[in-house]
Parts: C-alpha cells; sequence; structure tokens
C-alpha cells in the first residue's frame, strides 16, 4: 500500500479521493490484476478529473484566493496524464509505459498532495471552523 497518514490532509472527502487513487495506480503494478491494467486506466482517466472537479468546487465554495494557480496545477497534470495515457494506447512494449505512468501518478500526487492540498485543507478547515 501506498498510502500514508502523512499524506492525509483532513478533509475527508479528498482524503477517501486521494486513498481510491493509489488504490487504483496499485493495480496498474500488481502482477496478479494484469488483466485489469486497460481497465484501471480508463477509470483513473475519469477518477482523476472527477477527483480535480470535486476539489475546485470546495475551493471556489471556500473562495480559495490560490484557485487559479491550483486549478492550473491540475491541468497541467490533466495534460501530462492523457500524454501517457495516449502512448499506452500506442505502444508496443506497454509495460514500460505502465512502470512510467505509475511512477509519474504517484509521484505527481505525493508531492501535489504534500504541498498544495494540504495548504488548500488547512485554509478549508480554518474557513468552516469559523463558520461554527
Ligand atoms: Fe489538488
Amino acid at each position: 500500500m501506498l498510502w500514508s497518514k502523512s499524506l492525509e490532509t483532513g478533509v475527508a472527502k479528498i482524503d477517501e479521493q486521494h486513498k481510491e487513487l493509489f488504490r487504483q495506480v496499485d493495480i496498474l503494478v500488481d502482477r496478479n490484476q494484469a488483466n485489469r491494467v486497460d481497465s484501471t486506466l480508463n477509470f483513473l482517466k475519469g477518477y482523476v478529473a472527477k477527483h480535480f472537479a470535486d476539489e475546485e468546487v470546495l475551493q471556489k465554495l471556500s473562495n480559495y484566493p490560490k484557485f487559479v494557480a491550483h486549478k492550473k496545477l491540475h491541468v497541467d497534470f490533466t495534460k501530462t496524464f492523457k500524454e501517457l495515457y495516449d502512448q499506452y494506447q500506442a505502444a508496443g512494449n506497454k509495460l514500460t509505459v505502465v512502470l512510467a505512468i505509475n511512477s509519474a501518478v504517484i509521484g505527481w500526487l505525493k508531492d501535489h498532495i504534500m504541498v498544495h492540498d494540504k495548504e488548500f485543507a488547512n485554509y478549508y478547515i480554518s474557513q468552516n471552523q469559523g463558520r461554527r
């Protein structure tokens, strides 16, 4: 399991989605689930988009001052993921691309969560406490 508690942001919805992303990415390199790579990649494509959209809704609703910059990070990663996805579709040696996707997604997610999502989560939590 690639998830660790240090990745928790404290916002339940975001944390659940992050955990699901890690679970799915894990399947890509699980030799016992090699027959699920195609469907997992398709699932990930949709789930990444849904996760980003959900996060952005929370940011908008709470008037997050760094919304535009954060959204740009999501847009850029979506592009990277799509490029890798297309490479996978076209590749002869799919395993190489799958490994590249696995490390790209995990690497990006970890950095993004630790810095940017945590920054937003702290803001979001402080905003909601203020309203109680
Ligand atoms: Fe994010």
